[in-house]
């Protein structure tokens, strides 16, 4: 039953995301009121330029470049302009007069996330963000609600859509790196500023949001490791190919007790990594994320679909809208995150992972040895060694590639592993070192 008065809704931006929502906010009008119970009513839409080319037919009427008046006469804001600014001075006006807040921005909740939701308890209002991580995924609300009585101890996913098809192209097609670029550009996949993709920002923007809210933790973005994938060669796709694995860009946020004194801190941390062929997150292809969870009562979870998109990202923010315009319907105080466990967040030095590591060594007599010898110095163990011996060429000392697969050590003595060994006579030089996952 509709006896609610209309709630007003003010839509910021109207790009690949806003049209959409616009769209289909006008198109199902009367089934989102039925499930409302109150009717949602697009006062208008704030864009920078009136006359540009839009995705979808919005009634010019509503088209404004005054964003604060349409703040000021809003129940409900959706920010879908993207970029800090103005996008976080508006919805601090927005919050601070009491209107419920519904964003897709995730790099300005990575950034200004802490000031944003304590504006938003101040008042009692409440900040929906479903959309800002792996888009049409629902990974956010499972994280704050639906497992909001376990223990997740591990997030570990493929939160970037772009560089995900990158990869992908370049292990299923042969591509290069420039290659699989083009394409992706092509297809407009990558941010106008492709950095933010293949540097890795994009995915430690979306991993410090999910670890801040699994672990009830402040996790500021400048304490999120972050390796792109720009280094990432054919040969290593290849090699990875050979040998069972694929490598996937990977947002991997963890709940760890680093030194074994039972004191618990957290890790968040991007980097391309070698994941076994028969690991969930390999079948991720094209364009698309997922998210593997791991918690102590629930076990694995795996949440997958399209991380991207307008109309799929619409999806989530029109989700985030029905359970705001059903808060103002019902009542109640909104759902405040709680961020009481203060844990640290670790330095990726203090973090155990594997190495694979692909060394051009002299084929002569106790080479093997001195190589094992550095591992042993560095207290590494060696898991796997796998050695070819390549083709000799003519007045050049012989040489042997040998790929090193490592048990767990602390990354600190990983790297150190690495520099000791390119400093090594023995060794002609190192091709390769990616880290393992999923093992
Ligand atoms: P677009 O660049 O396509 O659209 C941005 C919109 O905001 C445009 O309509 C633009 O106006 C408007 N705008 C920008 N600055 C201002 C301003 N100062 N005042 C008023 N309007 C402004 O972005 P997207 O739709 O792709 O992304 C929006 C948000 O959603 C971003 O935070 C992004 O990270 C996030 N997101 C996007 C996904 C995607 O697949 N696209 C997936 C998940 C999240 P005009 O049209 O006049 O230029
Ligand atoms: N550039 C992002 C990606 C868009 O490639 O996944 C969605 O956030």
């Amino acid at each position: 039953m509709i006896d609610y008065r209309p709630l007003r809704i003010a839509l910021l931006g109207a790009g690949s995301v806003g049209a959409q929502v616009a769209r289909l906010l006008l198109e199902n009008k009367a089934e989102l009121a039925a499930r409302v119970g109150a009717e949602l009513e697009l006062i208008g839409v704030a864009v920078r330029d009136i006359k540009s080319k839009r995705s979808a037919d919005i009634p010019v009427e509503l088209l404004t470049t005054d964003a604060e008046s349409l703040i000021v006469a809003a129940d409900i804001v959706i920010e879908v302009m993207g970029g800090l600014e103005p996008a976080r001075t508006y919805i601090l006006q927005a919050l601070n007069s009491g209107s419920d807040v519904i964003t897709a921005n995730k790099a300005l909740l990575a950034t200004h996330g802490t000031e944003l939701f304590e504006a938003a308890e101040q008042v009692g209002a409440q900040l929906y963000f479903e959309a800002a991580v792996a888009a049409a995924i629902p990974i956010i609300r499972p994280l704050r609600e639906s497992l909001a009585g376990d223990k997740v101890n591990r997030i570990m996913g493929i939160v970037n859509g772009s560089t995900n098809y990158i990869l992908d192209r370049m292990d299923s097609a042969g591509l290069t790196l420039e290659a699989a670029m083009a394409e992706a550009t092509e297809l407009g996949y990558l941010e106008a500023d492709p950095s933010l993709d293949v540097e890795g920002y994009d995915a430690a923007q979306k991993i410090a949001i999910l670890a801040a809210l699994a672990f009830h933790t402040e996790v500021p973005l400048d304490r999120v490791y972050r390796e792109g994938i720009t280094k990432v060669t054919k040969a290593q796709i290849t090699a990875a190919r050979e040998n069972g694995y694929v490598i996937k860009l990977l947002a991997i946020a963890e709940r760890i007790d680093a030194d074994g004194s039972g004191e618990q801190g957290v890790s968040a941390r991007v980097y391309p990594a070698l994941v076994p062929r028969e690991h969930p997150l390999a079948a991720v292809r094209g364009a698309f994320n997922a998210v593997f969870v791991e918690a102590e009562a629930a076990g694995s979870l795996m949440f997958y679909g399209a991380g991207a998109g307008g109309v799929q990202t619409a999806s989530a923010v029109l989700g985030d809208l029905v359970s705001a315009a059903k808060r103002h319907v019902a009542g109640g105080p909104g759902l405040a995150d709680s961020v009481h466990a203060n844990l640290e967040v670790l330095p990726i030095e203090r973090i155990y992972t594997r190495y694979q590591i692909t060394i051009q060594a002299k084929d002569q007599p106790g080479v093997l040895a001195q190589i094992a010898n550095i591992f042993a110095e560095h207290g590494v163990s060696v898991e796997t060694v796998e050695q070819s011996v390549n083709p000799s060429e003519p007045g050049k000392t012989p040489t042997a590639s040998l790929m090193v697969g490592t048990h767990e050590a602390t990354d600190a003595s990983l790297s150190s592993v690495v520099n000791s060994l390119a400093a090594s006579e023995a060794v002609e030089s190192i091709t390769s070192v990616i880290r393992v996952e999923g093992l």
